[in-house]
């Protein structure tokens, strides 16, 4: 029997297929457009994600009998505003994660209704691209479909939508709106009030690796799997992602290098950090977490080598750094294309690069923007080591996994020891992995964990590269402080810049 795990990511959903035996049997992958409106707004259409979804799954299954498939487990995009109509549609195009609009409301809810109650309420302060900032812009300035909103949802709690007529969330997505009491594990009246929405109008919550119903009759004819296909409540991308790497428990690590870039760090007590961006939310594995988020990682190389180098050979672009340059490179890129989120939390910072000169070569600049993104994870590495946390070794996934200068470089940058998967399938086989813990194939996820993810190696930290870096890193971290003023945005006053 099969498990169906599904990544709705922001380029494109991944999917793959998992067998009782622990075997990955297949994957497959389809990508949906993605709309910046105006500066800094990012939009997708949930009808697009669901499309994208049934043509994957149509392909994953082309080489098994699909009547075999027994669950589903989705992990998605995080904090995306899905709004729903009292028919089920869909009011608007999904407002992103990575949509820097609700500016002035993030500012209301950090400054007006105060980061101490916002940090008591819910564990964390906001974001511009959290869903309560969303659903106050959209207040404020689409008031009309506003009044018609039945339900709000996540990303993958549309797809489990679609699948199930079911509307409900998990502890892990549900964390990232802003509206939930990550402690105590509840929607918060008070955050609910302060965004003008009703308990009616919020998805139930459950355990990531809970059944929330069958698939519907028409999906079943659709696919052509079988009625008694079950859906698990599924997780946040980041949050499937850690369980997919086997990062479920106190002392491990996950670093993500995709669209966005994350640090994650499972904990068993719920801990918050009052003083920087660091995110505290549920864990799928139904403890917590911390995570730091940088809005642009992968997608910072994927705009240099596709946009600005006119390429999409990547290994042709990345092959001419010379190997002798890391640890000395003058020129330094800051990446923020799409303003950043941890440690700045500033929807105005730009992406920069700083420090050319007349030799400096399209190679100096490709390993300006890899170490770029690395430096952007050390910052929010420091914050989570400010907190009196060790981190010294870590799993790593998303695109940027796949490159081994990248490798190199984010080891000794961020000093930590990364230690390689065999399959990296992230966020893809955390689903199917809560799927089949669903389906009481694995007694626990930590039992799925030990079967399905095996390390294959490591890249260890050099400690002269190291050093170099670490020097580098100092400059590097004078760079947003120099410029916030250019960038026109106020940034997070509680960072010692010293
Ligand atoms: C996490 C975050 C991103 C998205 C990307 O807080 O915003 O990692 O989940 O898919």
């Amino acid at each position: 029997m099969y498990d169906i795990g599904i990544d709705l990511g922001t380029s494109a959903v991944k999917l793959l297929l998992i067998s009782d035996e622990g075997k990955l049997v297949n994957t497959a992958s389809q990508s949906y457009p993605l709309s910046f409106p105006n500066p800094g707004w990012s939009e997708q259409n949930p009808a697009d994600w669901w499309d994208a979804i049934c043509e994957g799954i149509l392909k994953l299954l082309s080489v098994v009998n699909p009547r075999e498939v027994r669950g589903i487990g989705v992990a998605g995009q995080m904090h995306g505003l899905v709004a729903l109509d009292e028919n089920g549609d869909v009011l608007r195009p999904a407002i992103l994660w990575n949509d820097g609009r609700a500016a002035s409301q993030t500012e209301y809810l950090n400054k007006e209704i105060g980061k101490d109650f916002l940090l008591d309420h819910t564990g964390n302060i906001a974001f511009a691209g959290f869903t309560a900032p969303k659903i106050l812009w959209m207040k404020e300035n689409e008031p009309e479909l506003f009044g018609r909103i039945a339900k709000i949802m996540l990303p993958k709690d549309y797809v489990n939508y679609k699948l199930t007529g079911r509307c409900a969330t998990d502890y892990s997505d549900a964390a990232g709106t802003l509206l939930l009491d990550v402690e105590h594990k509840c929607w918060d009246e008070d955050m609910l009030k302060i965004c003008g929405l009703k308990k009616e109008q919020m998805p139930v919550l459950r355990e990531s690796y809970e059944t929330i119903g069958n698939i519907l009759p028409y999906v079943s004819g659709k696919l052509g799997i079988s009625e008694a296909v079950t859906v698990v409540a599924g997780a946040g991308d980041n949050a499937a992602a850690a369980v997919g790497t086997g990062c479920l428990r106190e002392g491990q690590c996950n670093l993500s290098l995709g669209t966005s870039g994350t640090v994650f760090l499972p904990s068993d007590e719920f801990r918050m950090d009052r003083v920087n961006a660091t995110h505290a939310f549920n864990h799928a594995a139904g403890n917590y977490h911390l995570m730091g988020c940088m809005l642009s990682a992968a997608s910072c190389l994927k705009w240099w080598v596709e946009d600005v180098c006119r390429s999409s050979d990547y290994d042709g672009i990345i092959s001419e750094i010379n190997p002798e340059s890391l640890g000395r490179n003058h020129v330094f890129f800051l990446p923020y294309l799409m303003g950043e989120r941890a440690p700045h939390n500033d929807p105005g910072a730009r992406g920069t690069f700083i420090g050319m000169t007349m030799d400096t070569s399209r190679a100096d600049m490709t390993l300006a923007v890899l170490e770029g993104v690395a430096f952007g994870l050390r910052d929010m590495v420091e914050s989570v080591r400010n907190l009196g946390i060790t981190v010294d070794h870590a799993t790593l996934c998303g695109g940027g996994a796949q490159s081994d200068i990248w490798k190199k470089i984010l080891a000794n940058i961020v000093k930590v020891r990364l230690d390689i998967l065999k399959e990296e399938q992230g966020p893809g086989l955390g689903a199917a992995m809560l799927s089949a813990c669903g389906r009481g194939v694995y007694g626990s996820l930590d039992e799925a964990a030990d079967k399905l993810v095996k390390v294959s190696g490591h890249v260890d930290m050099d400690k002269k590269l190291a050093d170099l870096y670490d020097e580098r890193y100092k400059m590097f971290r004078s760079l947003y402080p120099a410029l916030k003023e250019f960038f026109g945005a106020k940034p997070n006053e509680n960072i010692n810049y010293s």
